[in-house]
């Protein structure tokens, strides 16, 4: 209910729109009301009757009450998928700048295969339900009600005896709906497990090729794609029972109407127009009926998994329990290390213990040592990607942690171990965090790292104009000599 309650709080920028689309539910609610009620009129009027005014006003009522009812149905389709939209695009930019700024240790202990289905997966369910309810639990319930108005008004009697078949068709409904959510929950799990193999051999392919693994991940991914097949295909089973199910119970309350009412129209206490009037909007009760049941579904996935989206928006970021407020311009004297020692989350051993150094400003340090020494961590300590467990770590005698985070950072350059490259221009991934940088300072880093000669690359890239810049600036210098025209030549999406 809670999580109900902060969902629907992201609405409250949008409820101008959510009004109108509301007024546009009634009107096509009233509307489809208007459709079983002209059924009388037709019938009594005109074929017992044989009215001509009836005649004349039937199809002209008709048609109009058709155009109005389009009109009023995209006017809320358009408006209440537009704010539902409209909340899940919010939710999902909040996730993914809120993601960002979690600590490193809270993504070492949350693989980001995980979180990208938080992302996509979670925020999808949500916007699905969001956009779904939306339109249809309102209008649909809406429409319940006014067709529920037109069968008291033109038989009471007649109501009551085919409202009994409604919890009939209800619980085989709510039924399935069950089956088919968890059937559902697997699917996602499945689906899970395809993109995580999918992940890992496709960044690991190097390793998959040098170990000639193709075929065991082949045999690997099968096993995946086979459980999906067979969730998938039960819950084909489950969807494909219901209708008939449906239609059957569906007929059993057709069956009493006709031979209770058919009975009052031979006995002449109903007209006929009465009748079929009745009859037309028991038809048209059976999509309302249908999709409020099965909004309840919806609903309860889309909640479960706005629970886990609010679960990671819940944990605070790195500014929210940040506590340094002290800016910093530079190093002047130099950092400090004092009796450092350093203990992961979760682990029995120290990867740090009671360390002390220092490194004036302008000085070189090369941490040597064996792999799991501590190097990485060590250095990890600097930019506050963790904190040390014991001691301090000074910049010009200031403790880091009363610096604000990102004073701090702002001064830091990181080369890292593992290369990575963004889905962008060559230039805009040397200028990383540099937006500033000049064509001239980009081709000089490039330089210095011996890249400007990676022509190909700048070539290929797929902002073509930006690569222009950097390499006519520096690249091209006649000692570059271009990689063959093979490896341009490879696809790229
Ligand atoms: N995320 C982590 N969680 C728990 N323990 C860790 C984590 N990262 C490293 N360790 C442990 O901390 C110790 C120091 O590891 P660290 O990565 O700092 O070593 P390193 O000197 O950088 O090694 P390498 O030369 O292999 O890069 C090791 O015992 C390692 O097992
Ligand atoms: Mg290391």
């Amino acid at each position: 209910m809670q999580t109900y309650l902060r969902l629907l709080r992201y609405l409250k920028p949008y409820w101008g729109r959510l009004i109108a689309a509301a007024l546009c539910s009634a009107a096509v609610a009233g509307l489809t009301g208007a459709y079983a009620w002209l059924v009388r009129p037709a019938l009594d009027e005109i074929f017992i009757n044989k009215n001509t005014t009836w005649l004349m006003l039937l199809p002209i009522a008709l048609m109009a009450v058709s155009v109005l009812k389009g009109m009023a149905s995209y006017g809320q389709t358009y408006l209440m998928v537009y704010v539902g939209t409209r909340v899940v695009t919010d939710i999902r930019q909040q996730l993914f700048g809120h993601l960002m700024r979690l600590p490193v240790g809270f993504h070492l202990k949350n693989p980001s295969s995980r979180m990208m289905s938080r992302v996509i997966n979670d925020v999808n369910w949500i916007q699905s339900a969001v956009s779904g309810v939306l339109k249809d639990l309102f209008q649909q319930s809406l429409t319940f009600v006014v067709l529920l108005g037109v069968l008291i008004y033109q038989n009471w009697l007649l109501t009551l005896f085919s409202i009994v078949v409604v919890p009939l068709s209800v619980y085989p409904m709510m039924r399935f709906g069950k089956r088919l959510r968890l059937i559902a929950t697997t699917g996602q799990e499945r689906t899970a497990d395809m993109s995580l193999a999918l992940q890992e051999t496709l960044t690991g392919i190097r390793i998959v090729k040098g170990f000639t693994r193709e075929s065991a991940e082949d045999r690997r991914f099968t096993r995946f794609n086979e459980a999906y097949f067979r969730t998938w295909m039960k819950s084909t089973q489950i969807s494909a029972i219901t209708s008939p199910v449906l239609e059957a119970v569906g007929i059993i309350g057709m069956a009493g109407i006709i031979w209770y009412g058919g009975s009052q129209v031979i006995n002449g206490t109903m007209t006929p127009g009465t009748f079929f009037s009745f009859l037309t909007a028991v038809f048209l009760m059976y999509t309302p009926i249908k999709r409020v049941a099965s909004a309840n579904n919806t609903i309860q996935q889309a909640v479960s998994a706005a629970e886990r989206v609010f679960m990671v928006l819940d944990v605070p970021t790195e500014a929210e329990i940040d506590t340094g407020v002290r800016e910093l311009q530079g190093v002047r004297d130099g950092i400090e290390l004092r009796r450092v020692t350093f203990q992961y989350d979760g682990t029995e051993a120290v990867a740090l213990h009671d360390i002390s150094l220092s490194v004036r400003a302008g000085e070189v340090l090369a941490l040597v040592g064996s792999s799991g020494a501590g190097k990485t961590s060590l250095v990890n300590l600097i930019p506050r990607f963790y904190d040390p467990t014991g001691g301090a770590i000074l910049i010009d005698g200031v403790d880091l942690r009363d610096i604000r985070l990102s004073a701090l950072r702002q001064k830091i350059g990181i080369v890292s171990q593992e290369t990575l490259l963004f889905d962008d221009t060559v230039r805009n991934n040397i200028a990383y965090g540099r937006d500033q940088a000049t064509a001239e300072a980009v081709a000089d880093a490039a330089t210095a790292a011996f890249a400007h000669e990676l022509s190909c690359v700048f070539r290929m890239g797929t902002r073509r104009s930006s690569a222009r810049t950097a390499s006519s600036s520096r690249g091209a210098n006649g000692s570059v000599s271009p990689l063959p025209a093979r490896s341009c030549a490879i696809p790229r999406f």
